[in-house]
């Protein structure tokens, strides 16, 4: 069994409509288990940090203010092929676009408010988890 750790986070907008028990109760229904999980507010610094691979997008400044503008809840969850499974879950980034009962489709408002984010490779994911949480925070 190919057992992987990714990185969820449930973004500004899904906390400001109190969804994030729904979500997490929805991954918790597809098999995953919660590794770490907080609740933090980015500073402008980390949030830029965090999505420097998106620095060129015109969209860039528009998502590290959305990042920044309210708690957001960070997690380590683990599944089975757990990177493609939540992707697959997520749904596409737009939430128009997204397949029914995905959580974009679900919980998304807009391409930008999305809801949550999740990893998009296995490397990403180690990145990403270790981004957010040092070993102590793990706990199987
Ligand atoms: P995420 O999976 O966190 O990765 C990058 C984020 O940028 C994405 O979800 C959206 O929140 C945001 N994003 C992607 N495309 C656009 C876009 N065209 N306009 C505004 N925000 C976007």
């Amino acid at each position: 069994m190919n057992i992987q750790q990714t990185l969820s986070i449930i973004k500004p907008d899904a906390m400001k409509l109190k969804y994030s028990g729904k979500i997490i109760d929805f991954l918790e229904e597809k098999g995953f288990s919660i590794i770490a999980q907080k609740k933090i507010v980015l500073t402008k610094n980390q949030a830029e940090a965090f999505y420097i691979v998106h620095k060129d997008r015109p969209f860039f400044n528009e998502l590290v203010e959305f990042m920044i503008s309210g708690p957001i809840v960070v997690q380590i969850i683990e599944a089975k092929n757990a990177v493609s499974l939540y992707r697959e879950i997520m749904g596409s980034t737009d939430p128009d676009k997204a397949e029914e009962g995905t959580i974009r489709k679900l919980y998304g408002s807009n391409i930008q408010c999305n809801a949550v984010h999740g990893s998009d490779s296995v490397e990403n994911a180690t990145t990403e988890t270790s981004f957010f949480f040092n070993k102590l925070e793990m706990i199987k």
